[in-house]
């Protein structure tokens, strides 16, 4: 049996829609679980009940300090062990983004599953074109951001699930592999064309200063936010690959689209 952690996640959520449409079983795993689902909290290892699952595909789970994630993913490989789980996928980040905030608790993650003992696939994911468009902001005229015409090989979350219950589905072809999965060039400026509105970059300084200044965010997300935006800006996150369509076996989503509608959903007053 597969089982997909983070079941209530949208990256994990559409994976499980995606191998229900292949035809493939699978479980999901969650804090909240539906009554399909099996309760799974990495913080809380009375839940981590892994018996019958032959191959877990690990969503990470981010949003919290490095040691925290760090902590939950080395909880949920213990259990994998104890419970005879013989293959995990992880999904991490994409290898150009060693300088992003987050990226050691990624890579200490990788190191944990290839000395887990198990059979394992790394998934290195891109950034989500959702996010970067997400994180334009809107003035009375147009959008701003810290990205400056950095571009970002942004891709969309629905080809991300995609690969996963892919590699998720036959692991065994999978086993060994780190896939680099990462999508097609956008600018903040591309986003803001298919808009029809016009970009103003903000500096670093400034970007940093309003994040700091938004207490809506937890401490470790304004230096997470600014890293993205000095990696985009600075042309360290641009790279495309073939992986991702490798995988697929066809064309990828068009990342602008999904960055366009994303930021378009943000508008003031389009809800
Ligand atoms: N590539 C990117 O651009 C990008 C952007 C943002 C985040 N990420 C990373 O990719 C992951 C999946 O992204 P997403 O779009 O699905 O994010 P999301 O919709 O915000 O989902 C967050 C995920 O974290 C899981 N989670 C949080 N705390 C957990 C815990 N204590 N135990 C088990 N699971 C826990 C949630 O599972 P349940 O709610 O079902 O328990 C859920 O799957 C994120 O968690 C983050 O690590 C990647």
């Amino acid at each position: 049996m597969i089982m997909v952690t983070g079941a209530n996640g949208q990256l994990a959520s559409r994976t499980l829609a995606e191998l229900a449409e292949r035809g493939v079983p699978a479980l999901g795993g969650s804090r909240t679980p539906t009554d399909a689902q099996r309760h799974l909290d990495f913080d809380d290892p009375a839940t981590l009940d892994l018996t019958g699952v032959s191959t877990l595909l690990l969503v990470s789970a981010g949003y919290a300090e490095d040691d925290q994630v760090v902590a939950r993913h080395r909880t949920v490989l213990d259990a994998a062990r104890r419970d005879g789980v013989t293959h995990v996928v992880y999904t991490s980040l994409t290898g150009a983004g060693d300088h992003l905030g987050f990226a050691p608790a990624h890579r200490a993650t990788e190191r944990m599953v290839r000395g887990s003992g198990l059979a394992w696939t790394v998934l290195r994911n891109g950034l989500y074109a959702e996010l970067f468009g997400a994180l334009l902001t809107w003035t009375p005229d147009g959008l701003e951001s810290a990205f400056g015409t950095g571009a970002l090989a942004a891709v969309a979350r629905a080809d991300l699930a995609a690969a996963a219950a892919v590699v998720a589905g036959e692991p065994t072809a999978h086993a060994g592999r780190v896939y680099d999965l990462v999508g097609d060039p956008i600018t903040a400026g591309d986003v803001a064309e298919r808009l029809g509105v016009p970009h103003r970059t903000i500096g670093l300084g400034e970007y940093r200063s309003r994040l700091l200044g938004d207490a809506n965010l937890l401490p470790f997300q304004p230096p997470m936010l600014a890293s993205i935006a000095t990696g985009v800006r600075h042309g360290f996150l641009d790279d495309t690959g073939p992986d991702l369509a490798r995988l697929l076996g066809r064309p990828l989503t068009d990342p602008l689209t999904v960055a366009a509608d994303a930021a378009a959903a943000a508008r003031p007053g389009t809800h």
